[in-house]
């Protein structure tokens, strides 16, 4: 195994986009950031400096930590931001993990463009199993805004209004050419006929399921999330924001310039979504042309419409672990968590101006009831680790206050959550099981739930509210595919099962950052197991200080 030493220069470097210069806070003056490829078992030390004028820390997002969670990333969870002018560096080493994970900011709204592919080879010595592709290419699924994104969810926040939606979605940082000025920059994937090429796509937007697709080709999905799946043939993939999906593609069409497209996936019913969409070009070499080239084949028809749940749900169900997988047949913690939003009154006398949400509003999420929110003196783990008082309390319920028909017409009353730090305790070694069940507080909407520091099972998903009897019946606890990252169905549910063998403080959210800004997360705290294996390591030295 190798160790990779890397520096991460966090700094402001301008950027043009759509006709205009933007100063964007970049990694190393790249936008996105340097692509990280390692091999399974390698170890990363990457030093982030902050140049910017914005706290800031780098998560790794899906990677295991195991025992290292001061490396994983979230601030005020893991750790206190790096402030401007300081700088932390991150140690961890990669444990069975292999195929596509990224890292991003994970700190306000910069991960819009603080954000990089990290990709995980095979273990040295060992191949995939599937047979070697010719190429191997990352596609980052992103989301543009022509203001700066830290002032459009200050504004939000400010407001308590839904921050504005992105001015164009992007794929490796550029627009793609049906956005004005973007032609020049689109992004090209060359490729030779005959060849089995791997295309490892990732969903780094902030506020949107994607769906993605390359006209004329087929997509063999094989792998998700940093885990193999038993490969499947498809036209188009969907992918909630933080997933990965790798796909082989064969070359097997006339020689031409093929488009690769994604769009909004927007399930919520009247929210606003980008309804625009990115473009880069699949393109045979034989086919290359290096001005004039307008012989692009049409945009492929089976790019689904944007509410097509039908398409995203026969995706998403159609995964599965390549062979028996170890998911837990018996559970030691049996939760059941709400999630979807709500709404805050504003408090009386409040200047309408803070009040900008439905019917002068504010708008809150929130898992059962609890509106998540960060301290600020210092991070979750710290405050477990030195035993700390009074920066959390360890009782996040394990089922709502109420019961209530969650994805019916549900009374006002349940709309207004209760803001709060809570985490979760569990064991080390418990067998837990997750229930995530959507709300139509306000609007039903698809959630891609992300667990931190873990991989997870992914047994089952529904319509509906969950029925404990006849749900139960239908788990899937041969196959069910590994994930980080659930995407809960517009209006439906998903039941998820893990091992709390990585001990430390671990954050649950809702990976559109709009729900995570207003409180739709919680953490678990894994407690250490015996001797030293089982336990956290020591912090490092330089570990920033709120
Ligand atoms: Cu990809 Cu908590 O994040």
């Amino acid at each position: 195994p190798r160790t990779h030493l890397h520096d991460f220069i966090v700094q402001e470097t301008p950027v043009k986009r759509l006709c205009k210069t933007h100063n964007t806070i970049t990694v190393n003056g790249q936008y996105p950031g340097p692509t990280l490829e390692v091999n399974n078992g390698d170890t990363l030390v990457i030093k982030v400096v902050n140049r910017a004028r914005y706290n800031l820390t780098i998560h790794w997002h899906g990677v295991r930590q195991m025992r290292t969670a001061w490396a994983d990333g979230p601030e005020f969870v893991t750790q206190c931001p790096i402030r401007p002018g300081k700088s932390y560096t991150y140690r961890f080493t990669i444990q069975g993990q292999e195929g596509t994970l990224w890292w991003h900011a994970h700190s306000s709204w910069l991960r819009a463009t603080v954000y990089g592919a990290l990709i995980i080879h095979p273990k040295e010595g060992s191949s995939y199993p599937f047979p070697k592709p010719k190429r191997e290419t990352a596609l980052l699924l992103g989301e543009w805004w022509d203001a700066n994104p830290i002032d459009v969810v200050r504004t939000a926040t400010r407001t308590g209004a839904s921050p504005n939606v992105s001015t164009a979605y992007t794929i490796n940082g550029q627009p793609g050419d049906f956005y004005k000025c973007s032609t020049k920059g689109t992004v090209i994937v060359p490729v030779d006929s005959g060849e089995t090429n791997l295309i490892r796509v990732i969903n780094s937007a902030l506020n949107q399921q994607l769906f993605f697709t390359i006209a004329n080709h087929k997509l063999t999905v094989v792998g998700a999330d940093a885990a193999y799946l038993k490969p499947f043939t498809t036209s188009v993939i969907m992918l909630g924001p933080g997933q990965t999906t790798d796909v082989l593609i064969t070359t097997n069409q006339p020689p031409s310039r093929y488009y690769i497209t994604a769009r909004a996936y927007a399930s919520a019913q009247n929210a606003p979504f980008d309804n625009t969409t990115t473009t880069a070009i699949l393109e045979y070499k034989a086919a290359s042309c290096s001005s004039n080239c307008t012989q692009i084949k049409p945009i492929n028809a089976s790019l689904p419409a944007f509410n097509d749940t039908r398409t995203a749900t026969a995706f998403t169900t159609s995964l599965r672990y390549p062979m028996k997988a170890p998911v837990p047949a018996d559970i030691d913690e049996s939760l059941f968590f709400t999630v979807g939003l709500g709404l805050m009154k504003c408090p009386k006398g409040s200047r309408a101006r803070n009040c900008q949400g439905p019917n002068g509003t504010r708008f809150a999420a929130s898992m059962n009831n609890v509106s998540f929110v960060l301290p600020s003196n210092f991070s979750l783990l710290q405050a477990h680790q030195q035993g700390i008082p009074g920066v959390f309390t360890a009782d996040f319920p394990a089922a709502p206050p109420v019961k209530f028909d969650y994805t019916g017409n549900v009374s006002r009353g349940l709309w207004q959550p209760v803001k709060a730090t809570k985490v979760y305790k569990l064991k080390y070694g418990a067998r837990v099981q997750v229930v995530f069940q959507g709300t139509s507080i306000f609007t039903t909407e698809n959630h891609p739930i992300h667990l931190h520091g873990y991989d997870f099972f992914i047994v089952a998903e529904g319509f509906g509210n969950f029925n404990p009897k006849k749900d139960a019946a239908k788990f899937n606890l041969v196959d069910p595919p590994m994930r980080n990252t659930v995407s809960v169905p517009v209006g439906g549910w998903a039941v998820i099962r893990f091992v709390a063998d990585n001990p430390g403080v671990w954050l649950l959210h809702c990976h559109l950052d709009v729900h995570i800004t207003w409180g739709l997360g919680m953490a678990f705290l894994v407690e250490n197991g015996v001797g030293e294996f089982q336990s956290l390591e020591a912090p490092p030295a330089d570990l920033p200080v709120c």
